[in-house]
């Protein structure tokens, strides 16, 4: 840059020529100039695309960046000018000039683009606004193929190209028959990183001359920019094999029951490597073929079946050539019309068969049932029984030509035997226990539709498929009632069995046991115990137990749901706790329910009380009056001799233990049926104590059997009831075998003596 400026100052000094002070103003400006940095701006910079943005393919095109710069210098100044495709730079140039080019000779479809430039000045930079540039059309593609001559079969290749265009091209080939002058056959293909495709077309059986249409098509931006077609060169097709020649014997009208002639031929030239295979198909069927050879044939009696269109096909791998003919048979006599009068019968019915062919004559007829022939005639007539179910045909013939008519599906229906019933269980049916009620048709046509009935009601449907029982589950409750309908397709009404009777029995689950009248029960009324069970199927064995005693003191069976026990005049030796249990045979022995216990207190009469007190009483009466009348006598007699004053009344004693061991031999027998039970103890305590008060309570006490008695056989201790009286605690324990007491002592001696009846009952 100094050196230009110099120059530039030279050119002063050489036109200024002799002014010194120019010159050396010059001089100075210049060094005043060269001390100092010039100014650049860009002030504009853009883009013109020659001819214009959208060209044909093959036209040149150029680019031009045109650029304007203001600058403080008087040269223009040095900058770089750099262009883009699509963002990519792909050129760039140092240059001093306002505009800078760039040249694409013939532009093909890749030079389409969008294209930009920018001018760098020192550190400044501006770049232009985008151009888009479109090429119009592909360059005309070239078509090769690899032969000018072809077989039926062969293969042709064609290979299409465009030399200057870029992958990936999409090519369109198309195969032309010169004559046809229609597309025989179109692919196409995109080829992505070649610019050509080689395709391969199948000559076929038609094809006489062939050629090819090429045409590319290459995507351009938004665009898709499509080339001429070029064609290829022809190419000329030789025949393999010739159509196939149907013949057809005889010729002209074929009436049925003729012998059908077939015959299918072609002609193979000398290039083909084999035969190739002849087909015959009477529509879909194939009836006759040959890969050997150049005939196929088909030969079979004429029938109707072998009316159609028959077709022969001659095959290679690669084509195929088709013939076809319409064999039409004339009908000898038509198809056989078999009716029948019902389809469905029941068994004793007419059955009714009858076969027809209108207007034909001299035609035999045969009925078939299955493959057996049942009657020989065009009719056919019987009483229907169940073996005559099934398919019944009729055949037709005349000569050689055999008819078989339509199906007739005959159903002969058996009626159905009265349903049996029955049940499984062998024994009773306990409540509960699920039965299985069976109901049979032993003879009948199935299915068979059973209902079971219960109690008149519909309880359920089942249809057997064969006369095998059906089977209905039941849980009856009670005693039940069942029948069963069976029904089948016979128009009889429903059969009905005869009715089934299932006995139920219910078990005893709970049982009570309840006393009649109060627990309380006063000595000699009347003690009823009743045992009894909620609901349960008689016979009922009820038991009565007392307490802990193992065995029943009563056993009664009844169909009544409770059981009473009757004691009439209980005594004291009747309270206690009392249960029961009760059961019948669907109890099993281990499952016997058993009541609750029931306390029963028997206590005295007070009326009893009062009478024994007065015997007491009068007893006492009597000792006294028969003391005083001693006391006096002896009190006579003390004057005239001595007198033994020791022994009790002795009499009383004895009589008294007569009566107590003629009883005992009742105590021993157990409690049973409404007999009296003699409680031995209890009673003395009853019947011979003292009511001295009413309040009255028994205490167990041990006595000892060396009392004064002794001689009555008694041994060791045994339970005796005292009778406390409680409301007169000081005469209290008169016999009471408690420990001497020194207070009482006399009184008890005086007691004992007082009282030996008492003292007697209490060693019993
Ligand atoms: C295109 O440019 C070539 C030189 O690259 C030139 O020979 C040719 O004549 C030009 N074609 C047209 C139509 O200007
Ligand atoms: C200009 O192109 C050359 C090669 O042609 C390259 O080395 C240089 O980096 C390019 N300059 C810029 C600024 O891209
Ligand atoms: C198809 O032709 C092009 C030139 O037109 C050639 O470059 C290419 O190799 C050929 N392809 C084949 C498979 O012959
Ligand atoms: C017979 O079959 C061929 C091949 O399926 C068909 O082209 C032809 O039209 C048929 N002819 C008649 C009369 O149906
Ligand atoms: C077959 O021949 C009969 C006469 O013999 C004619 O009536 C009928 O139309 C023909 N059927 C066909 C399909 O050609
Ligand atoms: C049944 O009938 C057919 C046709 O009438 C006959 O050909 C065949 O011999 C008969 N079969 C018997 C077993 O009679
Ligand atoms: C066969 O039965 C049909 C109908 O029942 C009757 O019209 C016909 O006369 C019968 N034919 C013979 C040969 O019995
Ligand atoms: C079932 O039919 C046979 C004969 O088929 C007969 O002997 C038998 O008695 C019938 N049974 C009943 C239950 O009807
Ligand atoms: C059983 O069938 C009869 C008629 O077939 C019908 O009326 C009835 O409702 C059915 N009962 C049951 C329980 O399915
Ligand atoms: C109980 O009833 C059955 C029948 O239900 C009867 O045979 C039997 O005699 C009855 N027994 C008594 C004790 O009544």
């Amino acid at each position: 840059m100094p050196e230009v400026l110099l120059s530039g100052c030279k050119l002063g000094l050489t036109k200024e020529g002799k002014m010194w002070l120019g010159v050396l103003l010059v001089l100075l400006l210049c060094s005043s100039l060269e001390g100092q940095e010039n100014s650049f701006t860009i002030n504009s910079v853009h883009m013109v695309i020659l001819p214009k943005q959208e060209v044909q393919n093959g036209e040149n095109l150029t680019l031009q960046c045109i650029v304007d710069i203001s600058t403080t210098s008087h040269v223009r100044p040095q900058h770089q000018v750099l262009f883009y495709k699509d963002d990519e730079q792909f050129h760039n140039v140092s240059s001093m000039k306002s505009t800078e080019s760039y040249f694409i000779p013939q532009a093909r479809v890749y030079n389409a683009g969008i294209y930009k430039c920018t001018v760098i000045l020192n550190n400044k930079v501006k770049t232009t606004s985008e151009y888009e540039v479109t090429v119009r059309g592909v360059s005309s593609p070239r078509v090769t193929l690899d032969k000018k001559e072809a077989i039926e079969g062969g293969v042709v290749i064609v290979n299409c190209s465009v030399p200057n265009e870029k992958a990936p091209v999409h090519f369109t080939v198309e195969k032309f028959e010169l004559e046809a002058k229609v597309i025989k056959q179109k692919r196409e293909k995109t080829s992505q990183h070649q610019n050509f495709v080689t395709l391969d077309f199948t000559v076929e059986e038609q094809d006489r001359v062939i050629y090819f249409l090429c045409q590319a098509s290459i995507v351009s931006g938004r665009h898709v920019e499509t080339s001429e077609t070029t064609k290829s060169d022809h190419v000329t097709v030789r025949e393999s094999f010739s159509n196939p020649q149907f013949y057809v014997n005889p010729a002209g009208v074929i009436i049925e029951g003729d012998q059908l002639h077939i015959r299918c031929t072609i002609q193979v030239t000398h290039m083909a490597q084999a035969f190739p295979e002849i087909i015959i198909q009477r529509d879909k069927t194939i009836v006759g073929h040959s890969k050997q050879g150049n005939e196929a044939t088909y030969s079979v009696m004429a029938t109707m079946k072998e009316n159609g269109n028959y077709t022969c096909k001659v095959e290679t791998s690669q084509i195929s050539k088709v013939s076809s003919i319409v064999v039409n048979i004339t009908e000898l006599f038509p198809k056989p019309k078999l009716e029948s009068s019902a389809t469905h019968l029941d068994q004793g019915d007419r059955l009714n068969l009858w076969c027809s062919i209108p207007g034909a004559l001299g035609v035999d007829f045969t009925i078939q049932k299955g493959d057996v022939n049942v009657s020989q005639a065009q009719n056919f007539t019987k009483i229907a029984s169940k073996w005559d179910t099934g398919s019944y045909t009729c055949v037709a013939s005349m000569g050689k030509v055999i008819k078989k008519s339509n199906k007739v599906l005959i159903t002969v229906c058996e009626m159905l035997s009265t349903p049996r019933i029955f049940y499984d269980s062998k024994f009773e049916v306990i409540k509960g226990q699920t039965i299985e009620v069976h109901c049979q048709s032993i003879n009948g046509t199935a299915p068979i539709s059973y209902q079971l009935l219960k109690a008149s009601n519909i309880l359920e449907n089942y249809t057997v498929g064969s006369n095998e029982p059906a089977v209905f589950k039941d849980n009856p409750t009670e005693d039940t009632e069942y029948q069963c309908l069976a029904d089948n397709c016979h128009s009889s009404p429903a059969m009905i069995s005869e009715p089934l009777v299932v006995k139920v029995i219910a078990p005893v689950v709970e049982v009570k046991l309840a006393i009649l009248n109060n627990k309380q029960v006063e000595s000699g009324a009347d003690l009823v115990l009743r045992c009894f069970v909620n609901k349960a199927s008689g016979p009922i064995t009820y038991k009565f137990y007392r307490e802990e005693d193992v065995r029943p003191f009563r056993v009664t069976t009844s169909n009544e749901t409770q059981a009473i026990w009757y004691k009439a005049q209980a005594g004291m030796e009747q309270g206690g706790q009392y249960y029961c249990t009760a059961s019948n045979r669907a109890n099993a022995a281990k499952n016997i329910p058993q009541s609750n216990l029931l306390t029963v207190r028997v206590f005295l009469a007070p009326w009893k009380k009062g009478v024994i007190a007065v015997v007491v009483i009068a007893v006492i009466i009597a000792i006294l009056a028969v003391g005083a009348r001693y006391y006096f006598w002896k009190k006579a007699k003390a004057k005239q001799m001595p007198v033994e004053m020791s022994r009790p009344a002795a009499p009383l004693l004895t009589s008294n233990n007569e009566k107590m061991s003629g009883s005992s031999s009742e105590a021993n027998r157990p409690y049973g049926y409404n007999e009296d039970i003699g409680n031995h103890e209890m009673n003395p305590v009853k019947e011979k104590k003292e009511p001295l008060t009413l309040d009255v309570e028994y205490t167990e006490v041990e006595v000892n059997s060396l009392e004064p008695h002794e001689g009555r056989g008694r041994k060791g201790t045994e339970t005796v009831y005292s009778e406390i009286r409680k409301a007169n605690p000081g005469r209290k324990q008169p016999w009471s075998r408690a420990q001497p007491d020194p207070q009482n002592h006399s009184r008890q001696n005086l007691n004992s003596n007082m009282f030996p009846d008492v003292s007697d009952a209490d060693n019993i």
